[in-house]
């Protein structure tokens, strides 16, 4: 029996928002650090006794909306492959659900490679599978740093590695905040943000140029470029969300906002943020001990770049 471990990550270049609903082609590319310190680790095993699709999570049987995310993802496995059984899956997350990190791009992009091990997929398609699970996902087939090529069709939109030298030394901090405080699901907000927001299309049309700059940025190793760009780009997501009258802050969150910007003065430190309230902070190693004093009282998950989805 073979499990799968699949690392989340975190978009400095953000996804937000679908052209296409039922293939999960976005507006804008984006590009994301994968993350050595959160994974989700997943086996499926099909079985021709099995009247429908299982799935466990952490133990114990997942809620049926979980079950059915998952099985209409199998649905599509086995639609492109001929897969005739249903499937049992099991899957640990090894995601602090207080850090808020979004599990479904590391549990769709270890579902992708688990649910078809024996068939020996390439990334690439890998990646075009994951990405039906949840968009996020198709970044996670990968370590380090990965864009998502929007392209216009199915078999055009994949992540890839960004190719450049290493950059260990720039690692992203988790900041854990209190988890009751759930808003709402990203994807109907991502849905009305483009039906509804005036912002959107300024949205599409800036984060084009946000890459590019920060495609130069990690090719430079040049951390100031690339806090800031990403930090912009986050703020620009927000503020599209905002503009349909909706917003994941809490006053944790701008309280970390707030402390980031004063140290800004002096250091290379930024944030970024998704769809919750949860602040993940990018510097590098050499500033990390004064960020983490800066942030007494805050719990913290110090994070290096982690690998791509493997067998384990
Ligand atoms: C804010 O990948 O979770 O984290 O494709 O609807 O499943 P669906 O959305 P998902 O959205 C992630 C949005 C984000 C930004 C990002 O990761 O790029």
């Amino acid at each position: 029996m073979t499990w799968v471990r699949a690392h989340t990550n975190i978009a400095l270049i953000k996804y937000w928002g679908k052209k296409d609903e039922a293939l999960k082609l976005p507006y804008n590319s984006s590009l994301s650090m994968t993350l050595a310190a959160f994974y989700t680790d997943t086996k499926v095993e099909y079985s021709a006794a099995l009247t429908e699709d299982q799935f466990f999570l952490d133990g114990i049987e997942a809620s049926e909306q979980e079950r059915l995310r998952v099985s209409a993802f199998l649905d599509e496995v086995r639609r492109r492959y001929g897969i005739k059984h249903y499937a049992r899956v099991t899957s640990i997350n090894h995601v602090p659900k207080a850090a808020g990190l979004a599990s479904s791009a590391s549990a769709f992009a270890a579902l992708a490679l688990a649910s078809t091990i024996d068939l020996n997929l390439d990334s690439e398609e890998l990646s075009r599978l994951a990405r039906q699970g949840s968009g996020s996902a198709s970044r996670s087939i990968y370590g380090g740093f990965v864009l998502w090529e929007k392209g216009s069709d199915d078999k055009s939109s994949y992540a890839y590695p960004v190719k450049m030298e290493a950059w260990p030394d720039l690692v992203m901090i988790a900041c854990l905040l209190n988890e009751n405080k759930k808003a709402f699901a990203s994807s109907s907000a991502m849905k009305e943000t483009v039906n509804d927001s005036v912002y959107y299309p300024a949205w599409v049309k800036q984060s084009e140029k946000d890459l590019d700059a920060l495609l130069k940025a990690l090719q430079d190793h040049n951390i100031e470029d690339l806090g800031r760009i990403a930090q912009g780009n986050a703020l620009r997501m927000h503020a599209s969300l905002l503009a349909v009258n909706k917003w994941y802050f809490e006053p944790e969150t701008i309280e970390i906002m707030n402390r980031v910007r004063s140290l800004q003065k002096d250091i290379p430190v930024y944030f970024t943020m998704d769809a919750g309230p949860n602040v993940k902070l990018i510097t590098t190693k050499k500033y990390l001990d004064t960020v983490l004093e800066h942030l007494n009282g805050i719990k913290t998950i110090v994070s290096e770049q982690g690998p791509g989805v493997h067998i384990l």
